[in-house]
């Protein structure tokens, strides 16, 4: 079915064009390479793994509770509209909640593709080219897992967030080539990577955890390759340029705090703009996931050198300033090993299954002969 069909509201075209700047690069030096990066570049190659197989497709979802989610964690919870909502009618806001959730994150997994094409494009080195282009690959099987999962089994996509889409549209806008990487790599991909681990750390509903545990384990690879990147390049800006990326970051993370709460949903409940604001703005569960929510983005701007007066401030008065001594290399080896856990344990009751039945029928066969 057309994804136009699934749209809880079409958008009005199903392209939407950016135009670009800034230039094309190649590298003639095909030799030399950093050794970090090249080793990056390996891994991405060595992990690639295809969603069409390791993922249980089979395995069925609820579309009126994808997520398992508990009532109290719903924002309409314990508000006047609540008492007013039947069973159905809470089915049908799980289902729009987790809709609005991974279409964000499909939209954002194409952007993340997108981006890291561009980064082939542009970057001058070809260490960082060869990287992008195993990144690039990486992002389009992400955006056809979250594609496949809204379409086959939750029936309903959102249309991409409008100040999700004003950031990625800044971001690709920009003539500098490092401005990709750190409005996606380290902005955008970094929330998406919180609200992924959010959801793969609590949901009890095995398809969307297989999904997020995978996608996170190339994601991993993804933020490293941005903080060497950025890390290696921001040593040599000056004063004034880093300030200019410090204020885009600024003005990012307080984009994604406060618009990035799905709104929409409630509005398409009937309930008027002005107070689904207040009411998102009151959730006391919205409150810790936004706070949750700038565990991956805080450590890594830090480590990357953008770590200037006014945005340490800035991440004082928004309560996330502590997150920026997390360890984000043991976060990253968390989510590698989560991913091979549940690998291990899902082969694990696969080979079981299978013993099972050839030891059902050597049986079956003993009865007969
Ligand atoms: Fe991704
Ligand atoms: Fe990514």
């Amino acid at each position: 079915m057309s994804t136009r069909d699934l749209y809880t509201t079409a958008p009005p075209t199903l392209t939407w064009q950016v135009p670009a700047t800034g230039a094309a690069r190649f590298s003639w030096e095909y030799d030399d390479g950093r050794e970090r990066l090249l080793a990056l570049y390996q891994k991405g190659k060595d992990k690639q793994w295809d969603g069409a197989t390791r993922i249980d497709w089979d395995l069925e979802v609820d579309p009126y509770d994808p997520l398992g989610t508990p009532d109290e964690v719903l924002t309409l919870h314990g508000t006047r509209h609540w008492a007013k909502m039947t069973e159905k009618d809470k089915g049908d806001l799980r289902r729009h909640y987790a809709s609005w959730q991974f279409s964000q994150f499909l939209h954002g997994e194409q952007g993340a593709m997108v981006c890291a094409a561009r980064i082939v494009e542009s970057v001058p080195d070809l260490d960082a080219k060869f990287y992008s282009a195993t990144q690039t690959m990486d992002e389009a099987r992400h955006a056809e897992i979250y594609g496949r999962f809204l379409h086959d089994k939750i029936g309903m996509l959102y249309p991409i967030n409008d100040n999700l889409r004003g950031l990625l549209d800044d971001t690709l806008r920009d003539s500098r080539w490092d401005m990709p990487y750190l409005g996606m790599q380290v902005l955008i991909e970094g929330l998406a990577l919180a609200a992924f681990g959010m959801i793969r750390d609590t949901t009890d509903k095995p398809l969307p955890k297989q999904i997020l545990a995978y996608v996170m384990q190339d994601e991993a690879r993804h933020v490293a390759f941005g903080r060497m990147a950025l890390r290696d390049y921001y040593r040599q800006l000056s004063d004034a340029e880093l300030r200019e990326r410090e204020e885009f970051v600024i003005e990012g993370c307080h984009l994604m705090r406060d618009r990035l709460r799905g709104v929409e949903v409630l509005e398409n409940f009937g309930i008027p703009k002005k107070e689904a604001e207040e009411l998102s703005e009151q959730s006391e569960f919205l409150h810790l996931f936004r706070k949750l929510l700038f565990s991956r983005i805080v450590p890594c701007v830090k480590d990357i050198g953008l770590w200037g007066e006014r945005l340490q401030k800035a991440y004082l008065d928004m309560g996330v300033f502590d997150l920026g001594d997390s360890n984000l290399d043991l976060l990253m080896a968390q989510d590698e090993e989560i991913a091979e856990r549940l690998d291990a344990e899902r082969f694990a009751t696969e080979e079981r299954a299978r013993v099972t039945e050839v030891t059902d029928t050597i049986a079956q066969g003993a009865t007969t002969d």
